[in-house]
């Protein structure tokens, strides 16, 4: 299990900085909010960011696409560095397409499902994608409350996941830190996106060490 910290937590005039201070934690993904304004209430950056990014680090650049037209977008948050790319099922019409043409832009290529939205609608296309995210929070804003029933939905993945020959990697997004990662990691998360519980906080690196060291211990077999 990895922590990904979520840079929309950071302080973005000092964001070389604390992408360094995530760095020194040993991390190897750092997760990009894109967010157009219209799928969600809020606005947050483009590919001026993830080109400036992909000089500084050499961590993958996981990109969440909170937007109407990712169809439009993906190639070009690809072109600028992005490693990953989901896109939200609630947005793509030819979800199919969509996720294949990512992949063959070179970028692995993740599907996200918010609260509302149930892992079965997924069945079809977990055969092709690299990752699922699941939302833990509505999408939008950082810091706020984790969805419990998340929870439920990440070990239906496991149990699906278990019944193919091909894996995928399950990541959840929103409300994260060092108080619910033990249940995280337990429930069978890959990818644990934190945003305000790592960069709000004095020592980020040292808040994702203490994340590792609470899911390692959950997750850990007692004999
Ligand atoms: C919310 C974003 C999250 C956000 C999580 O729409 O997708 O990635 O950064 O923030 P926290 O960890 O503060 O809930
Ligand atoms: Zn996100």
């Amino acid at each position: 299990m990895q922590i990904v910290p979520s840079i929309f937590a950071a302080d973005f005039a000092h964001l070389g900085d604390d992408v360094r201070k995530v760095e020194q934690a040993g991390i190897g993904m750092i997760h990009v909010d894109i967010m157009d304004g219209h799928f969600v209430p809020n606005f947050t950056m483009g590919t001026p960011i993830t080109e400036s990014l992909r000089r500084f680090t050499r961590v993958k650049l996981d990109h969440h696409l909170m937007i109407e037209d990712p169809d439009t977008y993906a190639p070009i948050f690809i072109k600028a560095g992005a490693d990953c790319i989901s896109v939200h099922y609630e947005v793509c019409r030819n979800l199919d397409r969509t996720l294949h043409m990512i992949q063959e832009h070179g970028a692995k290529a993740g599907v996200v499902i918010n609260p509302a939205t149930p892992v079965m609608l997924l069945e079809n296309v977990l055969d092709i994608v690299d990752y699922v995210l699941v939302m833990s929070v509505n999408p939008g804003y950082g810091g706020q409350q984790f969805i419990p029933n998340s929870l439920a939905k990440v070990r239906e993945l496991v149990r699906r996941r278990a019944e193919r020959k091909r894996g995928f990697a399950i990541e959840i997004d929103g409300g994260v830190g060092p108080e619910n990662i033990a249940d995280v990691a337990r429930a069978g998360v890959d990818w644990v996106v934190a945003g305000s519980s790592v960069f709000h906080t004095p020592n980020p690196a040292e808040t994702v060490h203490q994340m590792q060291r609470l899911a390692e211990e959950a997750c850990s077999v007692k004999v």
